[in-house]
Formats: structure tokens, C-alpha cells, sequence
């Protein structure tokens, strides 16, 4: 199967009240532990690739290495893997023109930080471009807290997304997807320990998400897929093990999968994960090098964080996507 665009798995997965995964992907081992993911579920995926990681390990590199995984579950699994390859927070005109030449079937444009007329134009004009090339678009509206690519967004300045510019946004930008902001955030802190309470284990619990402004989105927009960035749970099992280890993450913490799981039922069609991976990958890499002191042969630790992220995949492909089965 070719590189596909999101289309007509955002079209299943609204009437099918489940979300697409988009993980982001930097390196072979993270693109084969998640297509080995996909594979065993037989689940569509996106895959997406942000500024750095084009800066990282080049966008050549992340194309042929995505294009072999097709190749690679055609030839030894016998399946048709349906792949997206999305560019994630866009921030240029020139970022978008650049992924859509070089073969990406979607892309993100974020002017999420400028006022809402400033954002429709410079959304409009990649669209114009992408649609014109057979690719789709996806906008943000509304600012989430935390670590965007290279941008900075402090808590205070997050502002949730206003119900009451989505219909002109989207009409005015014929952009085929929209990100809101309705509490996520993105990394590995979403929120200050003052902004959260604590379970009896003594947990940070951070506040639920806001359903409200899902809910009044859709009703504006029917049958229109919205995206959630800053999607990572922060498994504390991964937490845990990184502290064990000679690592230092006090009070990290995500977005309750339950949570995700009932946004996937409703509007929200893909579901943007990123800091799990790192930090399965992480945890699994520390505690090796803690009980294997002397080795030092790459394959020997990055093999059993392949696996560590195939396995972190699939659970989210079951339990907080829904999506396994509907490639
Ligand atoms: O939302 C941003 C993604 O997690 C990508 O992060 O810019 O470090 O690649 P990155
Ligand atoms: P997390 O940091 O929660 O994984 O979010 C990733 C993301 O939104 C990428 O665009
Ligand atoms: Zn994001």
C-alpha cells in the first residue's frame, strides 16, 4: 500500500466512535516498534514528524525508513499497512510547502498563537497549496501550556479553545481537521503540582479535561474531525522506573486514558502521542544500562526499547484508541 492521507480513516473512525494514533517518530527503532504495533492490531496509523525531528534524522531518512516499514508488513505479514505521514506544528508556509514536495499526504500549519484573522489567512494559503497536491490540513485553535516543537507557551498564557470561531475558522480555511485546546498540554509536566490533587498513593491527579467545549465544538461542526495534541498519559510504571535508575522526574505528569478513550468517541478522531514513547523508551534504556553496567553494544539496549515501545503502542491502539482491527 502507498502512503495515504488521513481522509478516509478519520471518516471511519467518526462514525466508528474511535481516534487514529499519531505518534511521533524520530528513529528506526521508534518507526519499527510502532508499525510492529499496527501490524499485530491491524490498526491504521499516522505518523507524524515534527521540525526537530526533520532537523534530527532528516526528512530523506524518516520517508525511506516509513516507506520500508509498508514494504516490510506487505512482504512478512501479509498486510496492508495504511500509513499517514504527517508533518506535526508546521509553523511556516514554507515548512508545509517543503514536507507536501517531499511526499508527507498531511500536514499541520499552527498559528495557533496569532489572533484568529492572522491564523485563517496563513492557514488558508497552505491549504490551498496542499489541496492543490492532493494533501490535507490540519489547524489549531486555542493555545495549549507547555512544550510546542520550539515554542514556549506558559500555563498562564493557555487559552481553551472558543466554540464561537470554529465554524468561521474552519469555513473560511477549508482545512480538513482541527486541534483544540480543551486541557492537554504537551511533555512529560502538564501541570503544576497546584494544579492538580493527589490520590490516596500520594499521585498528582491533574484536572479533567474539558467535555464542555468538546461537546459544543461538535455541535458546531458535525461530522468534522478534531485532534488532540499533548495526549501522553505518563505512565508511572515508565515514571518509576526512570527514578529507579538514576533518573529525575518528581511529579510528572499526563492525561488519564479513560479520558481519552471517551474523547475518541465522540469528535475526536486522532489522538497525538509523543512523550510516551520517549518515555518507554527512556525507562527501558536506564534500567538496562543499571543492571548491564558493562555492555555497550547499542543493539543490546535499543532492542528491548523497540520492544517497550511496540508494547506501550498496542495497549494504546486497544484500550485508549479503539482502533485495532480497522485497517
Ligand atoms: O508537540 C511536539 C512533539 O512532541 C514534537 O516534539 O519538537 O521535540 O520533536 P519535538
Ligand atoms: P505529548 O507530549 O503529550 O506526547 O503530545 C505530543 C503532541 O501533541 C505532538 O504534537
Ligand atoms: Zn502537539
Amino acid at each position: 500500500m502507498a502512503i495515504v492521507t488521513s481522509t478516509e480513516m478519520f471518516k471511519k473512525a467518526y462514525d466508528g466512535g474511535y481516534a487514529i494514533g499519531a505518534f511521533n517518530v524520530n528513529n528506526m527503532e521508534i518507526i519499527q516498534g510502532i508499525t510492529a504495533a499496527a501490524i499485530a492490531e491491524r490498526a491504521p496509523l499516522i505518523l507524524q514528524v515534527s521540525k526537530g525531528a526533520r532537523a534530527y534524522a532528516n526528512h530523506i531518512y524518516l520517508m525511506k525508513l516509513i516507506e520500508a516499514a509498508i514494504e516490510d508488513a506487505e512482504q512478512n505479514a501479509g498486510f496492508d499497512l495504511p500509513i499517514c505521514v504527517h508533518l506535526d506544528h508546521g509553523d511556516s508556509f514554507e515548512l508545509c510547502k517543503s514536507c507536501i514536495d517531499g511526499g508527507f499526504t498531511s500536514v499541520m500549519i499552527d498559528k495557533s498563537g496569532l489572533p484568529l484573522k492572522e491564523n485563517i489567512a496563513i492557514t488558508k494559503q497552505v491549504v490551498e497549496y496542499a489541496h492543490d497536491h492532493g494533501v490535507v490540513v490540519e489547524a489549531e485553535l486555542g493555545t495549549l501550556a507547555g512544550v510546542e516543537d520550539e515554542v514556549n507557551v506558559s500555563a498562564e498564557d493557555s487559552s481553551y479553545t472558543h466554540p464561537d470561531d470554529v465554524q468561521e475558522f474552519v469555513e473560511s480555511t477549508g482545512c480538513d481537521s482541527l486541534a483544540i485546546a480543551i486541557g492537554t498540554s504537551h511533555g512529560a509536566y502538564k501541570f503544576t503540582a497546584a494544579q492538580c490533587t493527589r490520590n490516596e498513593q500520594g499521585l498528582l491527579v491533574p484536572p479533567p479535561l474539558r467535555f464542555d467545549i468538546l461537546r459544543e465544538v461538535e455541535k458546531r461542526l458535525p461530522g468534522f474531525p478534531i485532534v488532540l495534541h499533548g495526549s501522553s498519559s505518563v505512565p508511572q510504571e515508565f515514571v518509576k522506573i526512570i527514578n529507579e535508575n538514576g533518573g529525575r522526574m518528581p511529579d510528572a505528569v499526563g492525561i488519564p486514558e479513560e479520558q481519552l478513550r471517551e474523547a475518541a468517541r465522540m469528535a475526536v478522531c486522532k489522538i497525538n502521542i509523543d512523550s510516551d514513547l520517549r518515555l518507554a523508551m527512556t525507562a527501558c534504556i536506564r534500567q538496562y544500562f543499571n543492571e548491564h553496567p558493562d555492555h555497550f553494544d547499542p543493539r543490546q539496549y535499543l532492542k528491548p526499547a523497540r520492544a517497550a515501545i511496540q508494547k506501550m503502542v498496542q495497549h494504546k491502539l486497544v484500550d485508549v484508541l479503539g482502533c485495532n482491527g480497522k485497517a
